[in-house]
């Protein structure tokens, strides 16, 4: 009865080869979603830090460290509110608490654990950095605060100018950040950054054309080559999970929780523990272009205006894009964004129908719709399992959801209750 068609997946997906730094370039990628507009801040500041590093003269080592972790160096921050506070203030009461989540998910990935000391301490002032701090450390955290002050001045000059105007104006925007110089930032790390600006590469490589190419340059000539297993590419699909998740209290736990019910019923359709792993990064990842949708626009209560609606629907779209670049040659994009169709064509982004739709898709779909109806919203409390299946039964009279899978969580309708509304 059940389909499986999965033999499309190659058994090299048992692990892989990365390079450090590409992974770290995919998933700032991913996390500079939530610029929304301006999707692009995370990694300038890693080219700013890197570009820096060379003229304080730091060996091939450190500026690839301080590379990654300025790319990185945002990645606790999901909400969009947030993201608007740190642009708009060069210091920021409630910068902490990205800091200390940003520390909390590197160390969740062990290729990227050396750098959460930096991101743990990129807000804070140059002179209240803890003592027990080693210097380098500081100066990574340091150099890592003051390009990213940089950046957040650059970008608001660029919205009003054209990009070439910045090559006038870089003193005026360095200057913005004089006044600090032994408070926030180092001395030493301000006057090699003064150099460095000096040269139109600097700013012009910045630009969204030039930036990734400048990136690439840079990381071709370090070789950080590293073997993941399963085990590693499972909890890098974690950390950006919990990345998600944390945008708002409205999706706390959503993509985890999606993920083990996912996991859960293909075992109860006969899937094996490899398939059934696959599927579960899927459910990790499903939801990770809604890092693009507005906190205000999740967390409405009323119903959404169709400028809204049209934000929501473009999210499987963009988890589509960044999961191809994590996880190529595997389905995991495909099912991701495939997450919101229905059987009988109802769906969105692609409007695909029947048998266009495949079995782990299925599996997901029906996943992420019993855990949303389970999870409070903003506009109603949680729902009763009872009712969860009342609304369900309907959309399966309706065609839109598969029969057998929705049989099978019916069937097992307690237990995975307790799997949706499990919160840690
Ligand atoms: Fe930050
Ligand atoms: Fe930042
Ligand atoms: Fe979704």
């Amino acid at each position: 009865m059940l389909r499986t068609p999965l033999e499309h997946i190659s058994d090299a997906f048992q692990g892989m080869d990365i390079d450090v730094g590409r992974a770290a370039h995919t998933v700032t990628k991913a996390l500079d979603y939530v610029g929304v507009d301006d999707k692009s801040h995370g990694r300038r500041v890693g080219l700013i830090c890197h570009r820096i590093a060379h003229l304080l003269g730091w060996d091939r080592h450190r500026r690839h460290f301080i590379l990654l972790a300025g790319m990185l160096h945002d990645c606790g921050v999901s909400s969009t509110a947030v993201h608007q506070k740190l642009t708009d203030e060069i210091e920021w009461n409630g910068a902490e608490d990205h800091c200390i989540r940003g520390e909390i998910f590197l160390q969740s990935f062990s290729p990227f654990e050396s750098y959460a000391k930096a991101v743990r301490y990129h807000h804070t002032r140059w002179e209240h950095l803890p003592e027990e701090l080693d210097q380098e450390t500081r100066e990574y955290a340091n150099l890592i605060f003051l390009s990213d002050r940089l950046d957040v001045i650059f970008a608001s000059f660029n919205l009003g100018h054209h990009h070439h105007e910045v090559l006038l104006h870089r003193e005026k925007i360095l200057g913005e950040l004089r006044p600090y110089i032994g408070s926030l930032f180092a001395e030493h790390l301000f006057k090699a950054a003064e150099l460095a600006a000096q040269k139109d590469s600097f700013w012009l490589e910045l630009r969204d054309e030039f930036l990734d190419d400048a990136i690439f340059e840079t990381l071709s000539s370090s070789d950080y080559k590293l073997s993941l297993s399963f085990d590693d590419i499972e909890s890098l699909g974690e950390l950006i999970s919990y990345v998600v998740d944390a945008k708002s209290p409205f999706t706390h736990y959503h993509s985890l929780r999606v993920a083990d019910l996912a996991y859960s019923i293909a075992g109860l359709a006969g899937y094996d523990n490899y398939h059934r792993r696959i599927l579960r990064i899927a459910g990790l990842l499903h939801d990770v272009g809604k890092l693009r949708t507005p906190d205000e626009v999740l967390e409405k209560p009323e119903a959404l205006s169709d400028d809204e609606l049209a934000q929501i629907r473009s999210h499987p779209l963009d988890s589509k894009r960044v999961l191809k670049a994590i996880f190529p040659n595997t389905p995991i994009a495909k099912w991701a964004s495939e997450h919101h169709e229905k059987l009988d064509g109802s769906g969105y982004p692609f409007g695909w129908s029947g048998d266009q739709i495949d079995m782990p898709t299925r599996i997901l779909t029906i996943a992420d719709i019993f855990q949303a109806l389970c999870q409070k919203r903003p506009y109603r409390d949680r729902l009763q399992v009872n009712e969860v299946l009342e609304i369900m039964d309907r959309m399966e009279k309706d065609s839109q959801i598969d029969t057998d899978i929705y049989n099978l969580l019916k069937a097992n309708k307690l237990e995975l209750y307790q799997t949706a509304v499990r919160e840690g």
